[in-house]
């Protein structure tokens, strides 16, 4: 008889976006305002792709429907042309190689495969609250325990990422073994400065542990000496592989790029994890699509680098906007300068469930409970500026009065 894995069944938090969805379609069933919502709660982008994107993709399409230019399978690390083109352009002076670097359909999806390179016993960490992935990931390949009672799953262990420690947490006394960093960390919009990754680094060095980057978001981070990748510490490229998209930097949230870094230095119980993965992707992974491919390269032409460039900086005005509002109408916010995100406290008292019913019925502006994150997340609430200006001054113009949140 079929028997299920079983480690799916302690999987929680599914229900999440569902009950967010329920909650408005409830105030919209009970309310004249339909239709005149705020949406700061998505993570999606609202831009059609750039145009040199777009002329590179249809370009690559044409190809494929010529006899002389079509392309079959490609190779499953994906193709040279962009292997090269990232390495120059992201990784100019942190001697990454084009054979580092693995083309996929997705940072998702990499960050979720990659724990099966690794056994069964290693004591693994994340932020808290953090993209929600890692965790499932580990808990779908019975990495973990039981859901506890206090909110958590045992056998991780959360690094609390608190206003004290700026949303950065240090690393611990106890030794870890895989410890994933998502860094600019979706949900707090807070990058890591050089030193907090410094000593990551060095603790990863001592612990003989590997640290997994989500740089999602990297191309966000635009403050002055703010690590964009990090390869730029000295001696990371023997203890950390490094996850990238072109999703929230180039709109391919939909066509499905992204590269993952796996340095030739690292080496664990005598073997290359480089040559491990790239076993692994020739095994299950078979490229992605070539007119993706020419897209993705096309952002590192000049106008390409134009055009995103554009893109990302009216995003971080957007998340700068929310950010200052937030702040003159007496609430605390963080984040908002390296990522698109702003992470809000809730006033005194009210948790991030009440303060996304307040904001709903209050201002008809939808957000995200920062408790969706994890525990560490309860009392806040996320805002994400990649909605488009005219939400954000819609949304903002109704945050006013101070006395409305105390
Ligand atoms: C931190 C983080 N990592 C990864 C992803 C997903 O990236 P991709 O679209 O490349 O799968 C997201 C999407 O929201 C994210 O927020």
């Amino acid at each position: 008889m079929v028997k299920l894995n079983s480690h799916f069944f302690k999987l929680r938090g599914g229900y999440f976006f569902a009950e967010i969805e329920r909650r408005i379609a409830l105030f919209q069933g009970q309310s004249s305002s339909r239709g005149s919502l705020f949406n700061l709660g998505i993570g999606d982008l609202v831009e059609p792709l750039p145009p040199s994107l777009l002329t590179a993709l249809v370009g690559a399409c044409e190809e494929m429907g010529r006899r002389e230019s079509f392309r079959g399978y490609g190779p499953a690390e994906g193709y040279l042309f962009l292997r090269e083109k990232i390495a120059a352009h992201e990784y100019a002076n942190c001697s990454v190689s084009p054979d580092e670097i693995f083309i996929s359909d997705g940072a998702q999806s990499d960050m979720a495969h990659f724990q099966e390179l690794f056994d069964g016993t290693n004591r693994i960490a994340v932020l808290d609250p953090t993209y929600p992935a890692y965790v499932d990931a580990n808990v779908m390949a019975g990495r973990t325990g039981n859901w506890g009672k206090e909110g958590k799953y045992e056998g991780i262990t959360y690094l609390a990422c608190t206003e004290e420690n700026q949303f950065q947490p240090t690393p611990p006394s106890c030794p870890l073994d895989l410890i994933y960093l998502c860094c600019p960390n979706n949900p707090t919009g807070v990058s890591f400065e050089r030193a907090k990754l410094e000593a990551w680094v060095e603790y990863a060095k001592r612990h003989g542990a590997l640290l997994l980057i989500d740089g999602a978001y990297s191309s966000f981070v635009t403050g002055d000496g703010m690590p964009r990748t990090i390869y730029e510490i000295p001696g990371a490229k023997e203890v950390a592989v490094e996850f990238r998209t072109f999703s929230k930097s180039a709109g391919f949230t939909g066509l499905r790029c992204s590269y993952t870094v796996v340095p030739k230095e690292i080496f664990l119980e005598g073997r290359s994890l480089r040559e491990l993965w790239k076993r692994r992707q020739e095994t299950k992974f078979n490229g992605v699509a070539y007119p993706i491919q020419r897209a993705a390269e096309a952002l590192f032409s000049p106008a390409g680098k134009q055009e995103t460039g554009a893109r990302i900086a009216s995003y971080l005005q957007g998340t700068r906007c929310i950010r200052e509002r937030l702040l003159s109408s007496g609430l605390s916010a963080f984040g908002g300068f390296d990522a698109p995100y702003v992470w809000c406290k809730a006033p005194e008292g009210m948790g991030s469930w009440d303060f996304f019913d307040f904001l709903l019925q209050k201002h008809q502006i939808i957000s995200v409970p920062g408790s969706g994150f994890g525990k560490g997340g309860e009392g806040f609430i996320r805002f994400s500026g990649f909605v488009g200006p005219a939400t954000i001054e819609g949304a903002m113009s109704k945050i006013n009065a101070t006395a409305c949140y105390r």
